[in-house]
C-alpha cells in the first residue's frame, strides 16, 4: 500500500513539474543562445531545421523542416517581429499535400520560401527525397499567404547536363538530369531569383536562374547564361548565398551527412561565377567543425549593410527533432573577409559595435 501511495505521489509530482517546465522557459527572450533548446511562444521546441527566413510587412517568417515525426518531415512556419520570440503559424506544407505518386515514400529537406512581387505568390522549393537519397528532386509549391497553406505544383530535376554519368548510376542522372539535394534560393536586386543546389551526386554546386514565376528554371536554359556549374568537383553542400554591395557570397559545408565539418565561403562578381573560394569564415572554439553545425542560411540584418545572421543546424541524427539552432553574427570586413565568431549568447546590439 505504502509503495502505491509513493508511486502515485511521484507521478503527481512529475506531472506537476512537467506542466511547470514550459512556462518557466517560455519567458520572452531577448537574446540568441546558440545550441540551446529554443521554444516558441506556446512553449514547444521550434521545428524549423534546414530553414530560412523572409521578411514581409515588418514580420519575419521562418520556414524549415518540422521533424516532430522523424521521417515524415512537414514544413513549419514561425513568425516574429524581433527575431527572438517566435509564434508557430502551423504546418504550412504537409507531406500529405504531396501528389500520390510520391507521397508515401518521400520526405522533405531544406525547404525555402521566397516572395514573388510580380505574381504576389509565396513560392516554396524543397529537396524531395526518398530512402537511399537517390530520388533527389526539387519540389515546388505555392501560396497566396506567407503562413500558407502551400499547394504543390510539380517536382523535377532542373538541369539535364552530361557530366559523364555511368550507366549504372543509382541516381539515374543520364535519364532524369543532375541530382537536386541540399538547396537554397536567392532573390537578386533586379527581382531575378536563383536556386543553388548540390548536383551531380553532390560533386558540383549548380546555380540556376528561375523563370518569372519562380516555379522552374528560366527557359531556354543556356549554360553560363541562365545556369552554371560552380565549385566544380568540390563536393560542397548546404549552400547559404547572400549579397553585399555588388558582390555575391556563398557559404557551404563539406559532404559528411549529419556529421559536421569545416565551412567555406566563396565570393563572386557575377552570380553565375566564377566563384573564388576563400576558406573557413568561422573563428573560435570548434570553428573547424562550424561549431558542430552545418550552414542553412544567411539573413541580412535590416538597416545594417554587410551584417547578417548566420543560421546553421546542429543535427542530432538519433533524434532529429532535437537538432539545435546555431545563430551567430556574420560580418563582412575589408577584402571580402567574412567572419563568424562563436558567442555563447548575443543580441542584435552586437551589430552596433561590430
Ligand atoms: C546532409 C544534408 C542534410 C541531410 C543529411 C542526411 O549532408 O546536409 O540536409 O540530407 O545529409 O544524411
Amino acid at each position: 500500500m505504502k509503495w502505491i501511495i509513493s508511486l502515485a505521489f511521484a507521478v503527481l509530482m512529475c506531472k506537476f513539474l512537467g506542466a511547470q517546465e514550459p512556462a518557466k522557459q517560455e519567458a520572452k527572450t531577448n537574446r540568441f543562445v546558440p545550441g540551446e533548446v529554443w521554444l516558441d511562444t506556446s512553449g514547444k521546441s521550434i521545428q524549423a531545421h534546414g530553414g530560412s527566413i523572409i521578411v514581409r510587412d515588418k514580420t519575419y517568417y521562418w520556414y524549415g523542416e518540422d521533424r516532430a515525426i522523424r521521417n515524415q518531415t512537414n514544413v513549419s512556419c514561425y513568425s516574429s517581429t524581433d527575431l527572438y520570440t517566435w509564434k508557430h503559424e502551423g504546418v504550412v506544407f504537409a507531406r500529405e499535400a504531396l501528389p500520390t505518386d510520391v507521397r508515401d515514400r518521400s520526405f522533405i529537406e531544406r525547404p525555402k520560401v521566397i516572395f514573388n512581387s510580380r505574381t504576389g505568390k509565396y513560392v516554396l522549393w524543397m529537396h524531395l527525397e526518398q530512402q537511399g537519397y537517390h530520388f533527389a528532386r526539387a519540389g515546388v509549391a505555392l501560396s497566396d499567404r506567407p503562413a500558407g497553406p502551400f499547394t504543390f505544383l510539380h517536382h523535377m530535376r532542373p538541369v539535364q547536363f552530361d557530366a559523364g554519368y555511368p550507366d549504372n548510376d543509382p541516381d539515374r542522372q543520364k535519364e532524369f538530369g543532375g541530382t537536386y539535394r541540399d538547396m537554397n534560393l536567392f532573390v537578386d536586386d533586379d527581382g531575378k531569383a536563383y536556386a543553388f543546389y548540390a548536383s551531380e551526386g553532390n560533386w558540383t554546386m549548380y546555380v540556376v536562374r528561375l523563370n518569372d514565376e519562380y516555379t522552374g528554371p528560366e527557359m531556354p536554359m543556356v549554360q553560363d547564361k541562365t545556369w552554371a556549374r560552380v565549385l566544380v568537383r568540390r563536393m560542397r553542400e548546404a549552400p547559404a548565398p547572400f549579397k553585399y554591395g555588388s558582390r555575391y557570397y556563398l557559404i557551404t559545408s563539406g559532404c559528411t551527412g549529419w556529421t559536421p565539418n569545416a565551412a567555406d565561403y566563396a565570393v563572386a562578381d557575377k552570380i553565375l561565377g566564377p566563384w573564388e573560394s576563400k576558406g573557413n569564415p568561422c573563428t573560435g572554439p570548434e570553428a573547424e567543425l562550424t561549431f558542430r553545425s552545418q550552414s542553412t542560411c544567411a539573413l541580412p540584418v535590416p538597416g545594417k549593410p554587410g551584417r547578417f545572421i548566420f543560421m546553421a543546424d546542429r543535427w542530432m541524427p538519433r533524434r532529429l527533432s532535437d537538432s539545435r539552432y546555431i545563430w551567430l553574427p556574420l560580418t563582412i570586413g575589408p577584402n571580402d573577409a567574412v567572419t563568424i565568431p562563436w558567442l555563447d549568447q548575443w543580441d542584435l546590439g552586437y551589430f552596433d559595435k561590430h
